[in-house]
């Protein structure tokens, strides 16, 4: 699987599995959106070879789907601008159901990146790991990824009323879901 992007900025924007060559790029690019403080509930960037590769090795051992966005003109480490991941639940009896978690970083967003970057991680998780239901959850200030989320479908189940807590400020936690049935009837 491999889809071709051309964004605003007139650079190539190439979507693909992730490969074990990615994932200096991919810790880079969380550290860096961990360091806005914004939207991630983690405090402590992952910086250790241990932790990277362990990262990489469980998506591996749990066929779980990443999908990341690498721009063409640039090299590595700086190539990853965007990873969309599909992580198993832990329990036995929810295999079908797939928690995705995405960024992109600052330079990119609002060109279309998140929304490919969802698209495909969803229809590959139907495909090579029978997932039927996407679940995720988000900050209820999180205005740009509310809109993303509601605008390919995914529907609010609820809000945990004060769930994190960061800089002395609580925040609430939206937590949604789709059905990828339903997703790819409405997006053949
Ligand atoms: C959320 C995120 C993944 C979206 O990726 P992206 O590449 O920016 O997404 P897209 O460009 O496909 O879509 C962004 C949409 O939000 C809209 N948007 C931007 N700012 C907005 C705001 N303040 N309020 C509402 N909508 C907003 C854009 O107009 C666009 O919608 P449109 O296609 O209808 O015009 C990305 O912005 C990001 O990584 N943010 C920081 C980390 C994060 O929040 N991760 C998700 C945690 S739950």
């Amino acid at each position: 699987m491999k889809k071709v992007l051309k964004i605003d900025t007139e650079e190539t924007v190439i979507l693909r599995h992730v490969k074990k060559s990615d994932i200096d790029g991919i810790w880079r690019n969380f550290n860096n959106v961990l360091e806005e403080g914004t939207y991630l509930p983690v405090f402590t960037p992952v910086k250790t070879e241990i932790e990277k590769n362990s990262w990489y090795d469980n998506i591996k051992r749990e066929h779980e789907v990443c999908i990341v966005a690498e721009i063409t003109n640039h090299k590595p480490p700086y190539d990853i601008i965007g990873q969309c991941e599909i992580s198993n639940l832990e329990w036995e009896a929810a295999t079908h159901v797939g928690s995705l978690g995405i960024i992109v970083s600052e330079k990119y967003r609002d060109m279309g990146v998140g929304r490919n970057l969802i698209d495909i991680a969803i229809r590959e998780s139907n495909k090579l790991n029978n997932k039927e239901k996407i679940i995720l959850s988000c900050f209820s200030n999180n205005e740009r990824a509310l809109h993303l989320y509601e605008k390919m479908g995914f529907r609010v189940v609820g809000v945990r009323k004060k769930q994190f807590y960061m800089d002395a400020v609580y925040y609430d936690e939206v937590v949604m879901e789709l059905f990828i049935e339903e997703y790819l009837r409405n997006n053949p």
